[in-house]
C-alpha cells in the first residue's frame, strides 16, 4: 500500500537494521516472494529474497528472462546514525547508572539529547540472532541545566562524544552484569546464553504527521528508511517486466563507509546477480553482459532546502519540500548519476505522474555520498542517485514531506516495471 500511513508502519516497526530488514522480509513473505539462504544451493526462484544481517536483496525474474537479461536494480541502506550500547555496557556513579554507548555513524549530536530512549536491535543466543525490540523509555541522554551552562546558547553547544554521551538509565550503584540480564529478561533468554549483541538506542516518539495541513512526516530514521520502504513497496506493486529483471538491494553500514560483508561496498549484491544468472543456465559472459545493460537507482535521503538557512543551499539547485523526489548531480562523481541515467528516472517519474527536481551542492561546501557511487564502482552499473528531500538529516528525529515517500515509490514502480 503506497501511502503515508503504510510508511509510518514501517518505521515505527523498524527500530534498528536488522528489524528492518525483518519487516522488508514480512512483506514480501506475504506477497509471495520466497526466502532463500545465502548457504542454500540456488535454483531459478522468480520471487524471492535473501537476507543476511541488516542487509536484504529481493528480486523478480520474468519468465521470459534470458541469463544476460538487463537488471532494473533500486538500492537503499537500513541502518541509521544512533547511539549502540557497548559490549560491557554497565557504568555509573554518583547515584547514577548509565549506559556505556558508541557513537555509530555521524549523528547530529544535540539530537540525542532529553529524548526518552529505548533500545532495540539483535543478541547473539547460542550461535543464532534473536530480537529484542524495547519500546519503552530506559534510558536518556540527560542535557546540563542552562544554570550551570549560562553562556550556552550565545557560545554554541559543544558535546564530547565520550564524555558527554553516555544515557542515563536508572539510579543507584551500578553493578556489572546488570545489563545483560535486564536484557536477556525482556528477551526471554537465559542471561548466560547470551554470547554479543548489537543493540541501537532509538527515540521510542513514533513516526507521525506534522503541520497543521498534516502535510510533513516526522519520524527517526528517515534517513533512508523512507527509501527501504519505497523500494520494498515497489518491488512488490510492479508488474513483471517481459525479459527483464527486477532487483532491489537494501544494504546496512552506509553511514559508515558501505565497506563489510552486508555494506554496498560488499560482495553480497554482485554475488546475488551471479546466483540469479547462473540458476537461470548462463555463465560469467551472461553476467558480464547483464551488468553492460543494467541500470540501477539509488535512493538515499536529500537536502530540503531549510527556510532559516538558504545561504547554506546551491541557489539554482534548492530541492523544496513535497515536489517530488530530487536527482542529485556531481561533477565529482560524489553521486553517480549520469545524464543517461538521469533520464532513465526523469523518464519514470514522467510515467508515475510525479514531479522530479534536481540537487547539487554548492561549490565551497563539501558534498555528501551515498552508495550509489561505491555500487557503480564496483559492478560498472549505469547508477542515478535520488532521495526525498529531507531536514535534520542525521537528527534522532528528522522531518521530510508526506506526499514525497508515495511519489517516490510510484516512480521507482515503474522504473523497476520499464
Ligand atoms: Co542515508
Amino acid at each position: 500500500m503506497n501511502t503515508i500511513h503504510d510508511l509510518i508502519r514501517y518505521l515505527d516497526d523498524s527500530p534498528s537494521p536488522w528489524h528492518a530488514v525483518a519487516t522488508s522480509a514480512a512483506r514480501l513473505a506475504a506477497a509471495g516472494f520466497r526466502p532463500i539462504a545465502l548457504h542454500e544451493q540456488w535454483t531459478a526462484i522468480p520471487q524471492g529474497f535473501t537476507v543476511r544481517d541488516g542487509a536484504l536483496v529481493a528480486w523478480r525474474v520474468d519468465d521470459d528472462a534470458a541469463p544476460a537479461a538487463p537488471v532494473r536494480i533500486v538500492g537503499a541502506h537500513t541502518d541509521s546514525p544512533n547511539l549502540r550500547v557497548k559490549p560491557r555496557p554497565d557504568a555509573g556513579s554518583l547515584g547514577w547508572r548509565q549506559l556505556a554507548v558508541e557513537v555509530y555513524g555521524g549523528i547530529l549530536s544535540n539530537s540525542w539529547l532529553d529524548r526518552d530512549l529505548g533500545v532495540a536491535g539483535r543478541l547473539i543466543v547460542d550461535g543464532a540472532p534473536v530480537m529484542v525490540d524495547v519500546r519503552e523509555p530506559i534510558a536518556r541522554v540527560a542535557q546540563l541545566a542552562i544554570h550551570l551552562d549560562r553562556d550556552v546558547n550565545e557560545r554554541g553547544l559543544v558535546l564530547d562524544k565520550q564524555a558527554h554521551l553516555t544515557p542515563i538509565w536508572g539510579s543507584g550503584a551500578p553493578a556489572a552484569g546488570e545489563f545483560t540480564e535486564w536484557i536477556a529478561d525482556r528477551a526471554g533468554v537465559a542471561p548466560g546464553s547470551i554470547e554479543g549483541w548489537e543493540l541501537c538506542l532509538f527515540d521510542v516518539q513514533g513516526a507521525s504527521l506534522l503541520g497543521g495541513d498534516s502535510s510533513l512526516l516526522a519520524s527517526g530514521r528517515i534517513d533512508n528508511l523512507v527509501s527501504c520502504w519505497a523500494a520494498t513497496s515497489a518491488l512488490i506493486d510492479a508488474p513483471a517486466a517481459g525479459g527483464t529483471a527486477q532487483v532491489i538491494a537494501l544494504f546496512d553500514h552506509e553511514e559508515v563507509g558501505s565497506g563489510s560483508t552486508t555494506g554496498a561496498a560488499g560482495p553480497l549484491l554482485e554475488s546475488v546477480l551471479e546466483r540469479l544468472v547462473l540458476a537461470r543456465g548462463g555463465g560469467r559472459a551472461d553476467l558480464l553482459q547483464s551488468f553492460a545493460a543494467s541500470v540501477c537507482v539509488s535512493a538515499d535521503g536529500a537536502h530540503a532546502v531549510h527556510p532559516n538557512y538558504p545561504e547554506r543551499h546551491e541557489p539554482g539547485h534548492r530541492p523544496i519540500v513535497n515536489a517530488g523526489p530530487a536527482i542529485k548531480a556531481n561533477a565529482n562523481q560524489r553521486y553517480a548519476t549520469s545524464p543517461e541515467s538521469a533520464a532513465v528516472f526523469q523518464r519514470a517519474c514522467a510515467a508515475a505522474g510525479v514531479p522530479h527536481q534536481v540537487f547539487v551542492s554548492r561549490n565551497n561546501m563539501p558534498c555528501g555520498s551515498t552508495i550509489g557511487p561505491i555500487t557503480a564502482t564496483r559492478l560498472g552499473i549505469d547508477t542515478v542517485d535520488v532521495g526525498v528531500p529531507q531536514l535534520s538529516m542525521h537528527s534522532a528525529r528528522e522531518l521530510c514531506g508526506a506526499h514525497d515517500p508515495p511519489a517516490l515509490t510510484a516512480a521507482l514502480t515503474q522504473f523497476l516495471a520499464t
